[in-house]
């Protein structure tokens, strides 16, 4: 089979090489956005009178059934026309005639690959943005429901003061408030125009760029043509976001993986979540979020792979940059999967709030509120921890907890100690007081859940 560039050589490739250098097995997935851009190409080439209105039209009619073609997943791709981009040309002359070679005029497939990349990493960094709104609505769902719910936040893995649930569900709602805006952010460098750069130097043809670069919804062009065919750190910078979010994401999973365990029993993920042991009949796993966690890892991977790719290549295009593709699909899959997943894992697990009660309820993250008892009545707070620290080790001996020390214990140890310091060791209290901004007192929680509702709305 003759190539599309065959003209200078004398003898062709063996089928295997063709394999290894070949990319449509994957970046046929750019196939809407490749056609997208050879309509705008084309129909740019038509405005600047590079080429006869009778030849666009024939063109563009060809682009247009090739579109539906593809869209169905009738497209035959052969590995010998190497990547989507020859495999269009070669199918639209196929399907149009010698006229169709005229539309890689003034274009090379280095300003069109990355054309290319450009339309699907928005396309796909939008769809995203909607996935991680719907992860942090489901957050602040549970959290609704669970303001006056306690927990023992932890220090350490240490139960350390009681907390609300809500605000714990909360803190995953703000670290992905941060992930939405690095995609947000990452959507005004991305979205710029490589097309018209040409193989790295521009052009002799009259092409105009702006023109091109508004058909396809760009804010604007790339101002160096090396520059605009060498750049994929818009790609490095969807996989940096990627990577933070999968952090956040998988950070929760290990938290509801352990909530989830006999020993915790603070959480029961829904059935549809969940998986059995071929062996083990009372097993009931938290698979999904095993996985997400497991996931994190190949995302990471492709940052990595691609930074690694890019560092020490020089201007402009090599083929090294092909492998910029294939961890870009990874991360995408795996981001809008896990996503996607997690949003249905958040809404419907279920709160086992006696167990978070009882919790609360049968350790020591109440010593602070001692110590900060004495404080306030004028004791330096170091001798209050001492005297606290005390009284912990003697319910430690006596098998009992703060709440459960008779009057006479606290007295003995310091006559500071009242009657009211029973209430104020109650978890409710304990939470309740943490009122200072971004804590966890209710009054905050309920605050911090209206701004989170204001956010989502926007
Ligand atoms: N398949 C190639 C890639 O993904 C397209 C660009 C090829 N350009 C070239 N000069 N060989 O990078």
């Amino acid at each position: 089979m003759t190539k599309l560039w065959g003209g200078r050589f004398t003898k062709t490739a063996e089928a295997w090489v063709d394999e290894f250098g070949a990319s449509i097995g994957f970046d046929q997935q750019l196939v809407e956005e490749d056609i997208e851009g050879s309509l705008a190409h084309v129909t740019m080439l038509e405005k600047s009178g590079i080429l006869a209105n009778e030849e666009v039209e024939q063109i563009k009619k060809g682009l247009h059934i090739l579109l539906e073609k593809a869209k169905k997943g009738e497209l035959n791709y052969s590995v010998a026309n190497e990547d989507i981009h020859l495999n269009i040309e070669k199918l639209l002359i196929d399907e149009i005639g010698p006229v169709g070679g005229k539309l890689h005029t003034g274009r090379s497939r280095n300003d069109q690959v990355a054309t290319d990349m450009h339309l699907y990493l928005r396309k796909q960094t939008k769809e995203i943005l909607q996935l991680v709104k719907n992860v942090q609505a489901a957050l602040v769902e549970q959290a609704k429901q669970h303001v006056e719910t306690l927990i023992p936040g932890y220090t350490h893995l240490q139960r350390a003061q009681p907390i609300s649930f809500a605000h714990h569900l909360l803190a995953y709602f703000w670290m992905l408030e941060r992930d939405y805006g690095r995609y947000e952010d990452s959507l005004k460098r991305l979205n710029v125009s490589p097309l018209g750069a040409g193989a790295l130097a521009g052009t002799t043809f009259p092409i105009d760029r702006e023109y091109t670069a508004e058909l396809l919804g760009f804010d604007g062009i790339y101002e160096n043509s090396l520059d605009a065919v060498s750049d994929r750190d818009f790609i490095v910078e969807f996989l940096s976001a990627s990577s933070l979010l999968m952090t956040h994401l998988s950070r929760l999973c290990e938290e509801l993986i352990l909530w989830s365990s006999q020993e915790f029993q603070f959480v029961e993920m829904d059935d549809a979540f969940a998986t059995g042991s071929s062996i083990m009949p009372q097993k009931k796993n938290p698979d999904m979020a095993e996985l997400i966690r497991g996931k994190t890892g190949r995302v990471y991977g492709s940052l990595f792979s691609l930074l690694t790719v890019l560092k020490g290549l020089p201007l402009a295009y090599n083929k090294d940059m092909q492998e910029d593709k294939e961890g870009m699909f990874d991360a995408v899959k795996t981001v809008k999967g896990s996503l996607a997943i997690f949003a249905g894992m958040i809404q419907t697990m279920k709160v086992k709030e006696e167990t978070m009660t009882k919790a609360v309820h049968q350790d020591f993250s109440n010593a602070t509120e001692l110590a900060d008892y004495l404080a306030t009545k004028g004791m330096p707070f170091r001798e209050a921890h001492e005297v606290v620290g005390k009284l912990v080790l003697l319910c430690i001996e006596k098998g009992i907890y703060l709440l459960d020390l008779p009057l006479s214990d606290y007295k003995a140890a310091s006559d500071l100690f009242d009657e009211d310091i029973y209430d104020v060791l109650q978890p409710k209290t304990v939470v309740a007081r943490r009122t200072s901004a971004g804590g966890t007192g209710f009054t905050e929680v309920k605050k911090a859940i209206a701004k989170a509702e204001k956010i989502l709305a926007n």
